[in-house]
């Protein structure tokens, strides 16, 4: 079903734990809430997402200072990155001040994941609290095609504006990401392309996934990175770009004529688990090693049992030790079945 990318991450940083297929822990996504304004068809389909579905309890959540400490154990650990998620980052109240606590870690990369729709607001109390850069989701500008895929009738338009204002409040670079699902807005796919070309944001497609086990993922439904390419190269050309650094999740091609890049996002088609050296911390604070994970490590008993950081660091030391996660690359129809993790709990 794919094809694994051939480089494998060299020993260059011996200090830092690796996992049983030599990978680093590089990145740390944190989910801050699992509840989103929106009801997207292929992450939180209204039928299980109704009004009866029973979101976590605020008491089970982390405490900003809960998060701080976590993050600043996991700096210590290597991690370079650190991206904010949800559900919906934003529906979290005074996240802001979340932002504040994890920029005074020196070194870090900071950014967050959005479906833009509270961004026009937001956008610059996010720039001053110390967010650098953000990722809007978006797949379609079509309102109608849209619509079909938040389900909540939220217009492109509002997301568009959100965009504006992030790119104003000097959140760059801006990146969007498109999901593509057959059938539903692969139609849309030039018209996105076009728009923000001119715009001069980076535009990522992503290839449907089977995350969680709600949204009756079909192989049929993808429409693969190499049909997206090709789309647009045959508009205007591209040509491949070399990936910014090692184990980058887009692969990314620029346009011949050097008017702007665009990103594939190809989990599905060429798996990416070779250089996966991606974390993440759910909002209650469990940790995945995979998006496809069916199992966390608890580490918010540590935190409310008075563990001390160096506890702390050595469990998550052995979590990671023992890793060998590489869904991608074992996908077949029977494991899209599973019971995993859903991608609005643990934020994509
Ligand atoms: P930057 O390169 O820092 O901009 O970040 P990124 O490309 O990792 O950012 P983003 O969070 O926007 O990732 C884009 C999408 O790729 C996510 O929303 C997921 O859908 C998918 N993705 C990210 N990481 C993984 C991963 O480890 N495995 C798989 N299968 N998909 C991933
Ligand atoms: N397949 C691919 N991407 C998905 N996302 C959510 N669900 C899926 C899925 N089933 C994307 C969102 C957003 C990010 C958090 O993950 O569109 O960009
Ligand atoms: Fe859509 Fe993101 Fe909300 Fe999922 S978390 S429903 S992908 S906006
Ligand atoms: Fe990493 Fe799991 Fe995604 Fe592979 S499937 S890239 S191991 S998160």
């Amino acid at each position: 079903m794919n094809e694994p990318r051939l480089s494998a991450i060299p020993a260059q940083v011996p200090t830092h734990s690796r996992d049983r297929l030599g990978r680093p822990l590089r990145d740390l996504r944190i989910s801050v809430t699992d509840r989103c304004n929106f009801r997207c068809v292929y992450c939180m389909p209204k039928e299980v997402f109704g009004k009866d579905y029973q979101f976590l309890e605020r008491k089970e959540l982390l405490t900003f200072e809960e998060i701080t400490r976590l993050a600043r154990i996991f700096r210590e650990l290597g991690i370079e990155k650190i991206r904010l998620t949800g559900g919906e980052p934003l529906v979290r109240r005074n996240l802001e001040q979340l932002i504040a606590m994890l920029a005074a870690i020196p070194g870090l990369d900071l950014t967050l994941t959005t479906n833009g729709s509270l961004l026009k607001q937001k956008a610059r109390a996010l720039k001053e609290a110390g967010l650098k850069r953000v990722t809007v989701s978006l797949d379609s500008l079509d309102d109608e095609v849209f619509m079909r895929m938040n389900d909540v009738d939220f217009p492109a338009t509002r997301v568009l504006d959100g965009i504006e204002a992030a790119a104003a409040a000097g959140l760059a670079p801006i990146k969007i990401n498109m999901v593509v699902k057959r059938g539903l807005n692969e139609h849309s796919i030039l018209p996105m392309a076009r728009f923000f070309r001119k715009q001069g944001h980076i535009l990522r497609f992503i290839e449907y996934m089977d995350v969680g086990h709600t949204n009756g993922w079909r192989m049929d439904d993808v429409v693969t990175a190499r049909e997206i390419i090709a789309m647009i190269d045959a508009e205007t050309p591209l040509e491949p770009a070399d990936a910014n650094y090692r184990g980058e999740v887009a692969e990314r091609w620029r346009y011949k004529d050097g008017s702007g890049e665009i990103g594939v996002i190809a989990s599905v088609t060429q798996a990416f688990c070779r250089d996966c050296t991606r974390a993440r911390l759910s909002t209650e604070g469990k940790l995945y090693t995979c998006l496809f994970a069916t199992n966390g490590h608890d580490l918010r008993v540590l935190l409310r049992n008075g563990a001390p950081d160096r506890e702390i660091h050595d469990a998550i030391t052995a979590i990671w030790d023992r890793r060998s996660d590489r869904y991608s690359e074992i996908r077949t129809a029977q494991t899209a079945k599973l019971q995993k993790i859903e991608m609005s709990y643990i934020g994509g």
